[in-house]
């Protein structure tokens, strides 16, 4: 072909719509324009992907990165860095922040804030409350929101939607897919009891039982059911409701995390204490069991991090005053490639769980797929790669991972977005250029 490029990726394994094949990638003003022989194209940039293999970019629909929040830690900037040294390209942050997403103007403010320090292509949740309920119809729809996000447990920061009214009411308001967290916060209020200070941090999913999620994951989806909404369970943590998400397809995508897939209790809690507390917890091997089956079975959509960046100095309190989540933007795509390498998982099924899946339940435009007049955004991979995942790596404020010292094999070695190369061999290009994400059901 003689037609000219930005760029082109030359000599790798491609994951195309039609599967794996051995071709090459155009891509002109950001978008995909060419799939086939460029070996004797002109392009700008020519990416040599001799033994890699290119995949469509990451999306992670589900950080935390704080912003806005104190100086000395996490933001946009910082957590979106991490993202794309992990291969990340795409990021839906989380709206319990301080203060939290949930009015037009903050919503205004965040995506003001992401010009020009977010690594990656973005989008924010706007939260659920009790107060906003009602405007919510409208606040979905605003530019660079990705839906609705309701806590129907307490985690991290002040924003709850507890009780059957409320959730009904958040469920009426608007059409987009609502994204939930699904603790039964009743229960956990009535249980708190088991968890006073001085409690050893395995108790937390003592506290945090099966029931308090199966019960909350009942209601939930009894009154998406009556009122004709669509839900997206995140972090599903239980066998039970597996079981119970397989019964509901029609209305409820389901999300897992690596932490969730790789570690178990009571092993994580023996060697990593408070730094394998979070929400829903890490439980035991059955559970973790049960979600591969669920994942190799289809009925589990994508893969988020709920990447959470605590401090060390927060994290090393002492147990319940810790607070609860693990990094993980940056290990999610080690952790399934070496997941993968172990037999866990296909690499048809890790795309569709990182990739197409987050695409789909969201709707998210021209992202997920490697297709003409799709963005020009990849994630090469080294399915091959030995190595080590150390905190040194880590590229979040929070600077620890609880996968410290893993040996993998499986890495990812560039980040392009829209054309863009912003990291290659872990070395950052920039200057950061996200850009928001834009929705079918918001065009
Ligand atoms: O462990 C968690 N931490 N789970 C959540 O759902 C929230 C997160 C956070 O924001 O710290």
């Amino acid at each position: 072909m003689s037609e000219s490029f930005d760029l082109v990726i030359v000599n790798g394994a491609v994951f195309t719509p039609g599967g794996l094949a051995r071709t090459d990638v155009g891509v002109r003003d950001g978008t995909i324009v060419a799939i086939g022989d460029l070996a004797q194209a002109k392009a700008a940039t020519r990416y040599d992907a001799t033994g890699l293999t290119v995949l469509p970019g990451v999306i992670d629909e589900q950080v935390h990165f704080r912003e806005p929040g104190p100086v000395h830690k996490e933001d946009l900037e910082s957590g979106t860095r991490g993202a794309v040294l992990g291969g990340v390209t795409v990021v839906f942050e989380m709206p319990n922040t301080d203060p939290p997403t949930t009015t037009a103007e903050r919503m205004a403010d965040k995506v003001s804030r992401a010009h020009g320090r977010a690594w990656t292509d973005f989008a924010f949740y706007i939260g659920a409350s009790p107060e906003n309920a009602e405007e919510l119809a409208t606040l979905e729809r605003l530019p660079g929101c990705c839906g609705i996000k309701m806590f129907m447990g307490s985690s991290t920061g002040s924003l709850l939607v507890a009780d059957d009214a409320n959730v009904a009411c958040v469920l009426r308001s608007g059409n987009r897919r609502v994204t939930v967290h699904s603790e039964d916060d009743m229960r956990l209020s009535e249980r708190a009891e088991m968890v006073k200070d001085g409690a050893d941090p395995s108790m937390h999913p003592e506290w945090r039982d099966v029931e308090t999620a199966v019960r909350s994951t009942t209601r939930l989806l009894k009154l998406a059911r009556e009122a004709r909404r669509r839900v997206h369970v995140l972090h599903v943590t239980t066998a039970e409701e597996i079981a119970l998400l397989a019964q509901h397809k029609d209305i409820a995508t389901v999300e897992v995390l690596p932490q969730h897939l790789t570690l178990a209790a009571p092993e994580c809690y023996e060697r990593l204490g408070t730094y394998a507390q979070m929400n829903p917890p890490i439980r035991e091997a059955r559970h973790r069991e049960a979600l591969w089956a669920g994942l190799n079975a289809g009925i589990v959509d994508c893969i988020g991090s709920d990447h959470a960046p605590h401090t060390k100095e927060e994290k090393e309190r002492p147990y319940p005053r810790s607070p609860s989540g693990l990094t993980g933007v940056q290990t999610t795509v080690p952790l399934m490639l070496n997941h993968m390498n172990n037999g866990k998982l296909s690499l048809d099924r890790l795309v569709d769980m990182l990739c197409t899946g987050p695409a789909r339940i969201f709707g998210a435009i021209r992202k997920g797929r490697i297709a003409v007049g799709y963005d020009g955004d990849f994630t090469l991979v080294d399915l091959k790669a030995k190595r080590t995942i150390t905190n040194d790596w880590i590229a979040s404020r929070a600077g620890w991972t609880a996968f410290d010292g893993m040996d993998v094999t499986g890495w990812p070695m560039g980040t392009i977005i829209r054309g863009r190369v912003v990291m290659r061999d872990g070395e950052l290009t920039g200057p950061p250029m996200g850009q928001p994400v834009r929705f079918l059901e918001t065009l």
